[in-house]
C-alpha cells in the first residue's frame, strides 16, 4: 500500500475516491433520541434511521457501491434460468476466489442454513475459530454444538498481536481426538473474526488447520464475508506477504479450504451470498438444496441486478484502495481513542471500532447487560447508532440459562466509503463525552425475549432513570446544540 505523506506531518487517512451520490442525514433533538429508544426498546436494531444520524450498526448491504457496479446492475439479464449475469458472477467467483462451482444464495446465513441442513446433525460438533451468531444459530438449530478454540490472546483488549483471530491448532487437534473425527462434519474458519473485535487470522495459521483437517480427513470450511479485510491485515501483517498483493493473499486462502461462503453483503459491498467449491461431489452434495431454500440455481434468491453488482463488486475487493479505506479510518479512531486511555480493542481491525464496556461501565453488572447500554447510551447522546456485541447477542443454553459473553463490546462499524474525517472527528468527540460522563449510564433488563437470536427484536429497558440523568447533564454542557 502507497503511504501518503502530509507535509504538516499530521497522520490522517485520505480518501481514494470522490463522493457523487449522497444521502441527507437527520440529526434529531436528544428529546427525540429519547423518545425513540423508549420506543425501540433500548434495542439500536429497532430504530428507524430517520432518528440517526452516523448510523454504524454495521457494514452489512451498506458499503458505498461504486460506479462500476451501479452501471453494472442497468445490464441486468433478468431470467428464472440461465442468465448471462449469473454467467458473469461465476466467472468473477473463479477468477477471484479461485473456485469453480458456485451455489447462490440469498445471504450469507442462507449459506450457513444449507451447509448446516446437508452436513451437521445432533451430536456433530463444529470446530471454529470463534462463532458468528448466525453461523452458530443454524448449527444449534441441527442439534450441533460448536467449540470456539482461539488462543489466549485473543481474548485480551489491550494487545498487538497481529493474528488474534488464528485458531488454537493443539487444542483443535485435541477436540478431535476427544470427540472423534466422524462427529465433526466440518471445521469452520471465519475471516476477520468478526465478534471479537474484527481480527484476522494469518495464511500460516489456515495452512496449520489445513494440515489437521487432512489428517483426519474433515472439510474445512472457511467463511469469507470478511475474506478482503483479512487478506489486507495479513498483507501489512505477515512477513512473507510483505511484497505480495491481495489476489494473491485471496487465492491463498480461498485455496486451502473445500468450500468457501460469504455474505456479498459484505465481501463484495452488494447484496446476496454464495457457496463455492471445487470439488463437484460437494457441489452434487448441496445443489438440491438452492431450489428448496433459495431460488433457482442462476439466481438463488437474489435479484438478477444485485448478481451483476456482486461480480464488480468482488472484482473491486482486490483492489487495495477499496479495501484500506476502512481499516485506515478504524485505525484513526482506535488510535485517537486510545490516546485519551478509552478501552478499545487493539490492534484496530476491520469492520469497526470496538469500544469495551466490561471496562467502560465496569459499575454495570454483566447480568444488565453492560455493551446493550453503552449502545443505547451513545445513541441517545450523539444519534450514533452501534451495535451491542456482547451478552445480548449470545444465545442462551440448551437448559435455558443465560451464556454471559467473553466480551461486552460496542462495535461501531465502518462501512466502506460512506463516512468522512470530519464524521470520524465527531464520532471521537461524543464518544470521549460519554467515557467522562460513563458513571451515569445504568443497567438494562429485558421486557420482550425472542426464542432465536433475541438481540435482533428484543425489547428492553432502563432498570431506573439513568437515560433521563443523562440527557440532563447533555443538556447542561452542551446547550441547545444537537
Ligand atoms: N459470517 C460473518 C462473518 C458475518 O459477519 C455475517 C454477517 C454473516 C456470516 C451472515 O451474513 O448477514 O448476509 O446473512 N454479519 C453482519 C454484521 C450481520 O453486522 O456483522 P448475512
Amino acid at each position: 500500500m502507497q503511504e501518503i505523506k502530509f507535509y504538516s506531518g499530521e497522520n490522517i487517512p485520505l480518501e481514494l475516491h470522490k463522493v457523487r451520490i449522497v444521502q441527507k442525514l437527520n440529526l434529531v433533538p436528544i428529546e427525540r433520541r429519547l423518545q425513540a429508544l423508549f420506543e425501540g426498546g433500548f434495542n439500536t436494531f429497532r430504530l428507524s434511521t430517520r432518528d440517526v444520524f452516523l448510523d454504524m450498526l454495521t457494514d452489512s448491504g451498506t458499503n458505498a457501491m461504486s460506479d462500476n457496479q451501479l452501471s453494472a446492475m442497468m445490464r441486468a439479464d433478468d431470467a428464472y434460468a440461465g442468465s448471462q449475469s449469473f454467467e458473469r458472477l461465476q466467472k468473477a467467483v473463479e477468477d477471484v476466489l479461485d473456485k469453480k462451482y458456485l451455489l447462490p444464495v440469498h445471504q450469507g446465513r442462507a449459506a450457513e442454513n444449507i451447509l448446516s441442513v446437508a452436513y451437521v446433525h445432533k451430536g456433530s460438533l463444529v470446530p471454529m475459530n470463534y462463532h458468528f451468531t448466525t453461523a452458530m444459530a443454524h448449527i444449534t438449530d441441527k442439534g450441533g454444538n460448536i467449540a470456539e478454540l482461539l488462543y489466549n490472546e485473543a481474548y485480551v483488549i489491550n494487545s498487538d498481536h497481529p493474528f488474534k483471530g488464528n485458531m488454537n491448532i493443539e487444542k483443535l487437534e485435541e477436540t478431535i481426538n476427544y470427540h472423534g473425527p466422524k462427529n465433526i462434519p466440518f471445521i469452520r474458519m471465519e475471516a476477520s473474526t468478526n465478534l471479537i473485535g474484527g481480527q484476522p487470522f494469518s495464511v500460516q495459521n489456515l495452512r496449520d488447520v489445513r494440515a489437521i483437517a487432512d489428517k483426519y480427513k474433515i472439510r474445512l470450511i472457511l467463511d469469507c464475508s470478511l475474506l478482503g479485510e483479512n487478506a489486507f491485515l495479513v498483507l501489512q501483517r505477515e512477513e512473507e506477504f510483505k511484497n505480495s498483493n491481495m489476489e494473491t493473499v485471496i487465492k491463498t486462502m480461498t485455496g486451502l479450504a473445500d468450500i468457501c461462503y460469504f455474505s456479498a453483503r459484505k465481501l463484495s459491498s452488494s447484496r446476496g451470498g454464495g457457496i463455492c467449491t471445487d470439488s463437484l461431489e460437494i457441489f452434487k452434495e448441496l445443489e438440491a438444496f438452492i431450489p428448496l431454500y433459495e431460488g433457482f440455481l442462476t439466481y438463488g434468491g437474489m435479484s438478477i441486478r444485485e448478481v451483476e453488482a456482486m461480480a464488480v463488486g468482488l472484482y473491486e475487493t482486490l483492489d487495495e484502495t477499496v479495501i484500506s479505506q476502512s481499516p485506515s479510518f478504524i485505525k484513526y479512531l482506535v488510535e485517537q481513542l486510545d490516546k485519551k486511555n478509552i478501552p478499545v480493542i487493539k490492534p484496530a481491525g476491520v469492520l469497526g471500532v470496538h469500544l469495551d464496556a466490561m471496562q467502560i461501565c465496569a459499575h454495570i453488572p454483566q447480568t444488565q447487560y453492560p455493551a446493550g447500554c453503552l449502545a443505547a447510551a451513545l445513541f441517545l447522546i450523539s444519534g450514533i447508532r452501534g451495535m451491542e456485541r456482547g451478552s445480548i447477542s449470545n444465545q442462551r443454553d440448551e437448559y435455558g440459562n443465560e451464556t454471559y459473553a467473553d466480551m461486552e463490546l460496542l462495535r461501531l462499524a465502518m462501512p466502506r466509503r460512506v463516512f468522512t474525517l470530519s464524521q470520524v472527528k465527531y464520532v471521537e468527540d461524543r464518544v470521549t463525552w460519554l467515557y467522562d460522563n460513563r458513571h451515569l449510564i445504568g443497567g438494562l433488563k429485558f421486557v420482550y425475549e425472542p426464542p432465536v437470536l433475541r438481540f435482533f427484536m428484543g425489547g428492553l429497558e432502563p432498570v431506573n432513570d439513568w437515560p433521563e440523568k443523562l440527557v440532563a447533564k447533555f443538556k447542561e454542557d452542551f446547550g441547545e446544540s444537537l
